[in-house]
């Protein structure tokens, strides 16, 4: 690829820059992470932008979520097991709705560095940097936690790596066995109306995985007892993603056998992994809404990664810039490679993504429309806390897919922030949480999440709309 290596980003004006004063802390950093094994492999992340594929055609839904900002406290086996029980639930929901498969992608393994409005921030009249997320700095209000540590980079890794580790041990071992999605278990949710509903769809599931096994002679069924979930986070931190790609290569003639290989009685499984470099820090990277100008570090270190990559896209984004930027992370035009992630805000979309959709279409580009109907509508209340309201966060995505409809495209998923924990962070949802009760169980490090009832419900109007459609096509 003219010009670019895993380290061309160095050589472009960089946004969101993190200043090291312990240069020497923050080389060593970086030849350990250059050292340890890659997190994840291109086997993986090809399966993934294969299924990421058929959502771009229509024939798949993406679902992504997790915490706005994870921090390493987070790993541990409650918090993993929560979150992937709820993506899981949802998923569920959303396979009956939208009857058809569900891509999972979690916010997680990761997803530790923040871009921030302002770099400082003024805490009881000190003024600190702000907090960057816990690969950068720590979260406290003194100086010295706040000063930029390269050796929280290397933590970073290792916090990931056990977050997966244990993710994949717990997969493997049933965690998602759809034999028993009963066992998934409710956690918080207590409203009845929610429970119900749920537990009439597991039914269904249940039943007809019954009738695959007896009626159709489906007895390999292995396939059925785990599903995979992928990782993903910004790729804000250039150092850090630069240290953990790697070159794939292959021996002259392995990609005419892989072809082989796929001509027989393998195709469907087999993937076909080219030479190139991948980011193997998690499987899918985006860039954010702050990072992604055109002639930008974080643009040019994504266009030479093999990876699936999103990229998020909010009103000031103009539809000939959105062009350029595809023709430049994904010249070749392949179908699904590239995610767009929109946020507007409720109030917005329907000024700014049919422009959008119109322009990506007259040039050809079938990228997968994902819709964040998060980031576009933080507000404060009047006492100054973030939040978000249920009701904005599902007139965006009820407005998204009827736009999509309206011009002939599809959208192929929903980027959410949530938790598995019965956190007060947004308002609205069946159990009525108002800006008074906020204050209860407010978490977040940086954006508020949906809990888990919340999260559910929405996964079940959603799974609704796509029901409704269906129900008035001819
Ligand atoms: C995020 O996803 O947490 C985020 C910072 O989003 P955006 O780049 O869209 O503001
Ligand atoms: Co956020």
């Amino acid at each position: 690829m003219d010009g670019w290596s895993p380290s061309s980003w160095s050589t472009k004006p960089i946004k969101q820059e993190v200043s090291y004063g312990d240069k020497e802390g923050l080389q060593n950093a970086l030849v350990k992470l250059q050292r340890l094994p890659p997190l994840v492999t291109p086997h993986e992340v090809v399966n993934l932008k294969r299924s990421l594929r058929n959502v771009a055609l229509g024939d798949a839904f993406v679902l992504q979520g997790g915490d706005c900002a994870e921090l390493f406290d987070y790993c541990n086996q409650e918090m993993i097991e929560a979150k992937v029980k709820l993506i899981l639930q949802m998923s569920l929901i959303l396979i009956w709705g939208a009857n058809k498969p569900v891509v999972r992608i979690a916010r997680i393994a990761g997803q530790f560095a923040k871009p921030r409005s302002s770099p400082v921030e003024t805490v009881d009249g000190v003024t600190m940097p702000a907090f960057r997320g816990d690969n950068i700095n720590g979260f406290d209000a003194n100086l010295a936690s706040r000063t930029p540590d390269p050796s929280r980079l290397v933590s970073a890794y290792f916090h990931s790596a056990a977050t997966l580790n244990y993710l994949r041990a717990a997969l493997d071992s049933g965690l998602a066995d759809l034999h028993s999605p009963l066992d998934w278990g409710l956690g918080h949710v207590v409203t009845p109306s929610i429970k119900e509903k749920y537990e009439k769809i597991v039914t269904r599931v249940t039943d007809s995985l019954r009738f695959m096994r007896t009626a159709v002679g489906l007895h390999d069924d292995r396939r059925i007892e785990t599903v995979d979930i992928y990782t993903s986070h910004e790729g804000l931190m250039l150092e850090y993603e630069q240290s953990l790609t790697r070159l794939l290569k292959h021996p002259p003639g392995a990609e005419q056998q892989q072809r082989q290989d796929q001509s027989t009685t393998t195709a469907a499984e087999t993937p076909l992994i080219q030479s190139g470099y991948y980011a193997t820090s998690g499987h899918f990277l985006w860039i954010g809404d702050r990072t992604r100008q055109l002639s930008g570090a974080h643009v040019e270190f994504f266009r030479g990664i093999s990876n699936p990559i999103g990229i998020k896209i909010g009103p000031t984004m103009e539809p000939s810039e959105l062009l350029t930027l595809l023709d430049t992370v994904n010249p070749t035009r392949e179908i699904g490679k590239v995610t767009l992630i929109s946020r507007y805000g409720a109030s917005k979309i329907a000024q700014y993504l049919p422009a959008h959709i119109k322009a990506v279409q007259s040039a050809g580009h079938l990228p997968v429309w994902q819709c964040d109907p998060m980031h576009g509508n933080t507000r404060a209340t009047p006492s100054g806390v973030k939040t978000r309201h249920f009701t904005d966060i599902l007139s965006e995505l009820k407005q998204a897919l009827e736009i999509h409809r309206a011009h002939g495209s599809f959208m192929g998923g929903m980027h959410l922030e949530l938790t598995g924990e019965a956190v007060t962070e947004c308002v609205g949802g069946a159990a009525g949480l108002t800006e008074d009760g906020l204050s209860e169980r407010y978490e977040t490090f940086c954006d508020p999440r949906l809990n888990e009832k919340q999260a559910l419900e929405l996964a079940f109007v959603v799974a609704g709309f796509y029901r409704d459609e269906m129900e008035e096509r001819p």
